[in-house]
């Protein structure tokens, strides 16, 4: 069955694009998943990371391929238009994602992600537009896993996210701003809920420490500190469930050149068999 995770925070730049990438080529690697990554956000970080070669220019079999898509206006905006409009999409999307490399796809963001959110469109009709497209490319691609990296703040797409998905990986730093992030977002999201007519299901949320620093393979004080604040966090509401994972991810400076080259860091394999454990991605 398809395992849908979104990987979200409203806090920007605490790593949301990097543990998606990292999470999505791991399991591709070391446990030969067929993966599908979500760009949602219209700063495309994911996309760019991945396409941009280190001249700034994009690869040129994407280069290829995205100058036939918007050739043809076959991108997510203008999927999200026609949805509009209609609430059904009949055309055959699979030209819509990119293949990265065997077994594992892009569907890539675009700039103009930014009008669909300035044209004052009703949101709930996009409630079921993430569903529907994944449901349809699922059919003939049959995924393992798909990651939605989203942006920091709630959008139609992140809305329409949450209607598909249960399990929620919320990459937090170990700073003043982790906690307070953590309970502004939970606090948006019941709210959100109710206004916007999601349907009501048990979230998981898992919380989850990125740039960890460390001491002689132990936490630094402060670092220590701040999980332990978020720790507190941890309960077992009716709609809401919180876990705070054992499995953190260390501060690494090269850690950005990782997703330019599309190699999976060696030395973070550990942190992500540890990792897919505890969020059930086990098979
Ligand atoms: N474990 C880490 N160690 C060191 N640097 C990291 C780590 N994780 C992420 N970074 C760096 O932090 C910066 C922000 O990361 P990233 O873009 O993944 O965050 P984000 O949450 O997606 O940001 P945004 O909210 O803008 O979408 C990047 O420069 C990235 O390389
Ligand atoms: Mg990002």
């Amino acid at each position: 069955m398809l395992k849908k995770y979104a990987i979200i925070n409203f806090k920007g730049g605490v790593g949301k694009t990097t543990i998606t990438w990292l999470l999505g080529s791991y399991l591709h690697r070391y446990r030969n998943r067929k993966i599908l990554l979500v760009d949602l956000d219209p700063q495309m970080s994911l996309t760019l990371g991945l396409t941009l070669n280190e001249k700034g220019f994009f690869h040129q079999t994407y280069r290829e391929w995205l100058n036939l898509r918007i050739e043809k206006k076959e991108t997510i905006f203008y999927l999200m238009e026609h949805y509009y409009k209609r609430l059904q999409i009949q055309k055959d999307i699979r030209d819509y994602i990119f293949e990265i490399q065997p077994n594992f796809y892009l569907l890539p963001s675009n700039e103009k992600l930014y009008f669909i959110e300035l044209m004052n469109y009703e949101r709930k009709r996009f409630k079921m537009f993430i569903q529907i497209i994944i449901e349809k490319l699922n059919q003939d691609f049959k995924f393992d896993v798909v990651l939605f990296d989203c942006p920091p703040n709630f959008t139609n797409l992140t809305y329409s996210v949450f209607e598909f998905i249960d399990e929620i990986l919320i990459p937090c730093n170990p700073d003043i701003y982790a906690k307070i992030g953590v309970d502004l977002l939970i606090f948006t999201l019941k709210k959100l809920i109710s206004k916007f007519d999601l349907t009501k299901k048990q979230y998981i949320f898992y919380l989850f420490l990125n740039k960890a620093r460390l001491f002689l393979k132990e936490f630094t004080q402060e670092t220590n500190y701040f999980y332990h604040q978020l720790k507190l966090l941890e309960n077992n509401q009716s709609d809401f469930s919180i876990k705070v994972l054992n499995t953190y991810l260390p501060e690494r400076v090269d850690i950005k050149r990782s997703l330019q080259n599309f190699q999976f860091p060696e030395e973070f394999k550990d942190y992500f068999d540890s990792l897919s454990k505890e969020i059930n991605l086990e098979p």
